[in-house]
Parts: structure tokens; sequence; C-alpha cells
């Protein structure tokens, strides 16, 4: 990926090399953020839907590697029906509307999460964006749709148990990449900042396994409200951070 020359005024001084790669974002606050507006839920939502390229355009003019965003939970299923209906429309809505943008960015479309439950119309028109786009080389953004980081996990421990049933692999030999290669994400970097909007501290399920050293960062905000210079500022924050993976900080290695 060419190396993109803009820089936000908000991000001025942070050198690249200290900007995260791959950012995550539990994107949550939607149904808060209709209530205090006095407005349905679902308000919300359509609301959180416009906030979703802006960001991602973002992300994608910022060059980052990756953007993660989590859409729909495997839990979020215990929504009353309409809701659950209006966020799959919504879902339908975007990825249709947003393919010329993710083509004219050269970002790469791509999903996390369980296919079923979501409807079959939905999954071919996500089909598409995801298809069309699979050969950009720009900004990958993966929505995680219908993803549960608990039955990500089941899910790859079983795979791997089916093939060693079957002989095509050594138990003995398995190690963390081969647990990471069968998860969803295989082949993607983990994120190294997550985000939450809404002020919740917990990740309700989410990446469980990828998230192991990234950078939390949560804001009162909610999603519909959260725009460029929050993630500016997040992402100023995750400069200032010092990531250490277990080992000792770097001035006081050898001391
Ligand atoms: C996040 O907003 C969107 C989804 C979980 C689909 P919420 O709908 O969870 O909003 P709050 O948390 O009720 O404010
Ligand atoms: C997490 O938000 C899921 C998404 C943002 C899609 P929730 O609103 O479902 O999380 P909890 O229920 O507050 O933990
Ligand atoms: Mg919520």
């Amino acid at each position: 990926m060419p190396e993109p020359s803009y820089i936000p005024e908000t991000l001025a001084g942070v050198p690249r090399s200290a900007w995260p790669g791959h950012i995550a974002i539990i994107m949550d606050g939607n149904g808060r953020w209709a209530e205090a507006c006095g407005l349905p839920r679902i308000e919300g939502h359509r609301e959180g839907a416009v906030n979703v390229p802006r960001i991602t355009q973002e992300a994608s003019r910022l060059g980052l590697v990756q953007l993660t965003l989590f859409a729909f939970s495997s839990e979020n299923w215990r929504r009353p029906p309409h809701e659950i209906a209006f966020l799959m429309e919504l879902y339908r809505e975007y990825v249709v509307r947003e393919r010329p943008t993710i083509m004219d960015n050269r970002i790469r479309f791509t999903t996390i999460g369980r296919r079923d439950g979501i409807p079959a119309h939905v999954l071919a028109e996500a089909d598409r964006t995801t298809e069309m786009s699979a050969g950009n080389r720009g900004t990958v953004l993966c929505l995680a749709v219908n993803y549960g980081s608990r039955r990500e996990i089941a899910d790859a421990a079983r795979r791997l148990a089916e093939r060693a049933a079957r002989g095509e692999i050594d138990p003995a030999a398995i190690t963390e990449a081969t647990l990471a290669s069968h998860l969803d994400t295989a082949g993607m970097p983990d994120p190294d900042l997550l985000i939450r909007t809404a002020g919740e501290m917990r990740l309700s399920n989410f990446l469980l396994w990828q998230l192991s050293y990234a950078e939390l960062w949560v804001t009162e905000k909610r999603w519909p409200d959260f725009r460029e210079a929050d993630l500016h500022q997040a992402m100023r924050d995750f400069a200032g951070r010092e990531r250490r993976f277990g080992g000792l900080p770097a001035e006081s290695e050898g001391a």
C-alpha cells in the first residue's frame, strides 16, 4: 500500500510509525443516542449506520491497514424481532449503497461471524461487495456481523479436532498459530487499538483471542456522535502508550 501523505492537524507531531495499523471498534450506544434525542432505538441505528462510511473513509485516508467494526453480535439475537429486522435491512442497504465508495477508495470489504440467521438476500448483497472488492489493496474494512468470539474459538477447536481425528494434523503440533489460522480472522493482523464508544468497560465477546495485547480506549461518546477527531484522539493516545508485551520498558532492557 503506498504511504499516504494525509496527516490531519489533530495528528500533527505523531509519527506515522507510532500509529496503530489495525483499529477495531465496538460501535455501541445507538440506543442511548436515540433515547437522548427522544427517538425510537432504531433511529439510533440509522444514525449509527450513517457514521460507518464517515469513519471508514477516514481510516482509508489515513492509510490504516485494517478497520474492524463490531456491527452485530451473536448475542444481539436476544433483541426484539423488529429491531433485528431493522439492523439486517440497514446492513443490506449499507453493502449496496457503499459499493462505489469502497471501490473508489480501493477498500477491501470483508466480514467475520456466522452466516446462519442472516437473511439470504442480505448475505447475497454482502457477498457481492466482498467479491467485487476482493482485489483492492487499500484499507481492509472488516464488519463483524453475527460474530461472537467464544463461539469462533469453539468452532476453531472443533475443526482442529476433526482434522486431528482424520489424521491430517498431529495434536502435538498444534500451536497458537495453528489455532489462529482456524479463526474467522485467519490471515488478518491482530488489532493494535480497540475503541469502544458509549462508555462501557467490557469486551462483550469481541475478538477475545485477537485483542490479547491491544490497547483499549473507551469514550463516553455514543457511536452516532463519534467523529474523525475522536478517532485521531484515540490514535494520539495510542501513540503515547507503552506496549510491553510482557517484557520490560525499552529503556530498562539489560539494566
Ligand atoms: C450498538 O448500539 C449497536 C448494536 C449493538 C447493534 P446499542 O443498540 O447496543 O445501543 P445501546 O447500548 O442500547 O445504547
Ligand atoms: C456490543 O454491544 C455489540 C455491538 C456493538 C455490535 P452490546 O450493546 O450488544 O453489548 P452489551 O450488551 O452492552 O455488553
Ligand atoms: Mg449496547
